[in-house]
């Protein structure tokens, strides 16, 4: 069985032109003119683009004593109806489990997805399994990219000697660390005067959380890595300090990736003063929405290229869970979705403002993350041989927002009742036509997990976890003498 779409606009993060497109057993056989298949979609008028890759996801995640509400199943569903042909995911093995014990869960909990997926594994402590098992990883595993969170103090928060050591490990296995930017003392700090104060509700949250605590934390990233010999991808970037750092690095010549969220590029901080709490509960997550001086700090970083990739963080919780944190915003779960609406309130609020061209669009919802994450051009091309993930996206369509009409488990959405222009007419995950004219037709079980080969330079050969280790004679001036 062959499909051919036909009489549109191709635009990849490079070109624009007219063509068809003819695919064959999950990949793009041939691109040109009057091409004929046995299926045919008709992409009059419309945009025919790479699918858009989602590189930051939660799904069915334990955090803040629940789970979030989308699992694999949901997820993808959203990701596919919105134009999204592939998720990664965070495996998160708690403090103390093996990186290995982890990847099984997640494993286990993925196998009813129905777009491509693949994971970063999170780095959640410090030991001679995790340095170990990071190889496999890997080398077996077909994961290169490590998370490290700097904050969430007692939890999942690394410590800046474990993220050195770590940061090093990955620059001997090829792979790229990823840092969730924000000082993790700090915002516990101030989190305990907040309370102490009586300020419980979910605007507290956001003041725990000041721009600096994320600047500091992503100077402080980006400077270990430096030190370590390693690029740096730092996720949900969200306000000018975090892309100062970043733009700062990059024009030092530093590989070092920003990734701003939908919601922040599009939602502010007032949503926190709403006398509704469940509606300023539900917008609660880390980093916080920002005022619009940040904002327009990110659509510049994104227009210039000092930042690379727009992502969702799509981490739902429901009403009810949200209300675990009644009377004390620290327990509210941290998180919130946007899987299925990144592409079109993209489209609205960046191309069709004049914000970003088409091309723009590609590459910061799909081609640049597939290069970081060494998929390319796998995915995240319109190539010959590359996998038919494709988004036959229509311009004219428009919807308005709404959680009575999403894919996604939970009960309201943070963009209900924004107004979109521009909404996928085909999604199609590897050849199969995934959504039609807003049908959903994606099949579970249809998501295949995709290997990531190491991407950095590898140079030398693997330490030993003794010589990482190394005792280290300190004198007492503090200067290390020897052992370094
Ligand atoms: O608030 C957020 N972002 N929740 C998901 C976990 C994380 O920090 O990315
Ligand atoms: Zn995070
Ligand atoms: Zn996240
Ligand atoms: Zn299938």
């Amino acid at each position: 069985m062959t499909t051919v779409i036909k009489n549109g606009t191709i635009v990849t993060a490079d070109l624009t032109y007219v063509a068809d497109v003819l695919i064959e057993n999950g990949v793009i056989a041939e691109i040109g003119k009057d091409l004929s298949g046995d299926e045919v979609l008709d992409a009059t008028g419309c945009y025919v683009m790479p699918g858009g890759i989602d590189p930051h996801v939660h799904l069915e995640m334990p955090f803040m004593g629940t789970y979030s509400s989308d699992d694999f199943e949901s997820g993808t569903r959203a990701a596919l109806a919105g134009g999204t042909t592939m998720v990664v995911d965070f495996c998160l093995p708690s403090p103390g489990q093996g990186l290995l014990d982890g990847l099984q869960m997640w494993d286990n909990k993925s196998t009813r997805a129905a777009c491509d997926y693949s994971f970063h594994m999170a780095v959640t402590w410090w030991g001679e399994q995790v340095f170990n098992e990071m190889e496999t990883v890997v080398k077996e595993r077909g994961i290169n990219t490590f998370k490290h969170f700097m904050a969430y103090k007692g939890a999942l928060m690394v410590n800046d000697d474990e993220m050195y050591a770590s940061f090093k490990r990955c620059a001997e296995l090829g792979a790229i660390p990823l840092v969730h930017a924000e000082n993790g003392d700090v915002v516990a700090e101030l989190s305990a005067q907040l309370l102490a104060a009586g300020n419980n509700g979910p605007e507290a949250h956001a003041y725990s959380r000041p721009t600096q605590v994320e600047g500091e934390a992503t100077n402080r990233a980006i400077m270990i890595a430096d030190m370590a010999g390693v690029p740096l991808y730092v996720v949900h970037t969200s306000c000018e300090e975090s892309h100062e750092a970043i733009r700062r690095a990059k024009l030092a010549g530093k590989r070092v990736w920003g990734e701003p969220l939908i919601q922040h590029l599009t939602l502010d901080e007032s949503e926190y003063f709403n006398p509704d709490w469940d509606h300023a509960a539900r917008r609660v997550m880390s980093p916080p929405f920002r005022n619009k001086q940040h904002q327009d700090s990110l659509w510049a970083g994104l227009q210039s290229g000092s930042l690379s990739v727009v992502a969702t963080d799509h981490c739902a919780f429901t009403t009810d869970q949200k209300r675990y944190g009644l009377g004390d915003f620290t327990k509210i779960p941290n998180g919130t979705g946007g899987l299925e609406d990144r592409l079109p309130m993209l489209w609205t609020y960046g191309v069709s403002t004049g914000r970003l061209t088409p091309n723009e669009f590609v590459a910061v919802t799909s081609t640049n993350i597939a290069k970081i994450l060494n998929v390319y051009p796998k995915k995240g091309a319109i190539l010959v041989g590359a996998d038919a993930d494709i988004v036959v996206f229509d311009p004219e369509k428009e919807k308005t927002i709404t959680a009575a009409n999403q894919q996604s488990a939970i009960d309201y959405n943070v963009f209900e009742g924004k107004h979109v222009k521009g909404l996928p007419r085909y999604t199609l995950t590897r050849g199969m036509v995934a959504v039609r004219d807003g049908e959903m037709l994606a099949e579970s079980g249809h998501g295949t997990f995709v290997k990531r080969a190491p991407s950095g330079p590898v140079s030398k050969a693997l330490s030993s976890w003794k010589e990482l280790t190394a005792p280290r004679k300190v004198e007492r001036s503090g200067i290390p003498v020897s052992g370094v």
